[in-house]
């Protein structure tokens, strides 16, 4: 049987996501027992107590179907937001959401345009589609071009992607350049600006990208549960926009997409959100020490508004990677990313994690 026949050329063409080492696998392979990952900006806090019990009391009706409208987690969320309910729409992940918004609106022979390199998932997602994506690179600070991909832009141009800050440069993009874009694209083009680490950044012209929907309802804004909130594994995003967008895209979601461990997760995480501000100071402090430290070591560190740090060696990244795996630090070299072979992402971690680290490195490169 020709099973790649069965499949579109999109499909055969992509390549997978690659995501970062388990723990446990680098445990198994190198038999070490004391392993710490650095490799998939994760938050290295684990969830708060509260919301854990509320993972456990959640757990209790695990025999039933999730609130498939996420009535509760949808109330609170546009409360603390300051939106309508209207104009959320949670999936499992963010992931998810800009799946969705992909599949939803880009017809076939329609174009996405998106940084590179930027997260990987949105040239995943636009090949697995209808293989239409138009990659504009970054400038040579490693931020996006913003008007490179508004003039990248055409006529059969249905969504362009940002990144903001931008994984895995950690490189933001200023309001007055985002209100540029958008005044640049037409209204049809949808503006999909993914904030996974907006609670990091700490830039006073970092955009407040909610504020400038009501004058460009074309634009779509992508958060996550994931990073400060500690919610990886359990996976919750949401997309806000336009209720009109909204309601569109409510239509494509598979009825059950977060489940109810996750709602209540994360609505717990919003009852607590005066963590945010102090998980976001310590993420700073420790990000700042991380740098110093590396550019000591001959690092070259680009400034970063998110919970990692892209960092430039003078040999390849791969090695290097490598020989701090041997010592029980996984991180990750971007060149599977499309970045030069120098470059590596360094998540930022636990303080002792953080030390570990930078004593590993001290030890292989002096
Ligand atoms: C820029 C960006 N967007 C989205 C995600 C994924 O978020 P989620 O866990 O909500 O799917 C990540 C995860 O690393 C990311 O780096």
């Amino acid at each position: 049987m020709d099973f790649p026949s069965l499949f579109r050329p999109g499909i055969l063409s992509t390549r997978p996501y690659s995501p970062g080492r388990p723990i446990e696998e680098v445990q198994r392979e190198l038999g070490l027992r004391d392993v710490i990952k650095l490799a998939s900006n994760e938050n290295p806090e684990g969830p708060l107590p509260e919301v854990l019990e509320a993972i456990r009391a959640a757990a209790e009706t695990g025999n039933r179907y999730p609130d498939a409208s996420c009535w509760e987690l949808t109330r609170a969320l546009a409360a603390h937001l300051g939106v309508a309910t209207e104009a959320i729409l949670l999936g499992n992940g963010s992931n998810e959401v800009l799946d969705l918004l992909i599949r939803a609106a880009v017809s076939p022979g329609e174009n996405v345009v998106y940084a590179h390199p930027s997260f990987i998932v949105y040239r995943i997602a636009t090949d697995v589609h209808f293989e239409t994506g138009r990659a504009v690179p970054l400038t040579a600070d490693d931020r996006h071009d913003l008007p490179a991909m508004a003039r990248a832009a055409d006529a059969r141009t249905k969504l362009v992607i940002v990144c903001n800050p931008n994984n895995p440069t950690g490189t933001y993009n200023t309001e007055a350049e985002l209100r540029a874009l958008l005044a640049a694209l037409p209204p049809r083009t949808l503006v999909a600006v993914d904030e996974a680490y907006c609670d990091y950044a700490v830039a006073a012209d970092y955009p407040r990208s909610l504020e400038l929907q009501a004058r460009h309802p074309n634009l779509v804004v992508l958060r996550t549960f994931s990073k400060i909130h500690s919610l990886a594994g359990l996976r919750v995003g949401y997309a806000v926009g336009h209720p009109d967008l909204i309601a569109q895209l409510q239509k494509t979601r598979e009825p059950f997409n977060v489940n109810s461990l996750a709602q209540a997760a994360a609505l717990a995480c919003l009852r607590r959100h005066d963590v945010v501000a102090q998980r976001a100071k310590r993420n700073r402090e420790q990000l700042e020490w991380l740098a110093a430290r590396c550019e000591a070591l001959g690092l070259r560190v680009t400034p970063s508004q998110a919970n990692f740090l892209l960092v430039r060696c003078p040999g390849a990244a791969a090695e290097l990677a490598q020989a701090l795996l041997r010592r029980g630090v996984i991180v990750r070299p971007m060149a599977g990313w499309g970045l030069d072979e120098h470059a590596l992402r360094i998540s930022v971690g636990l303080p002792q994690e953080n030390r570990r680290c930078i004593q590993a490195l001290e030890e292989i490169l002096t």
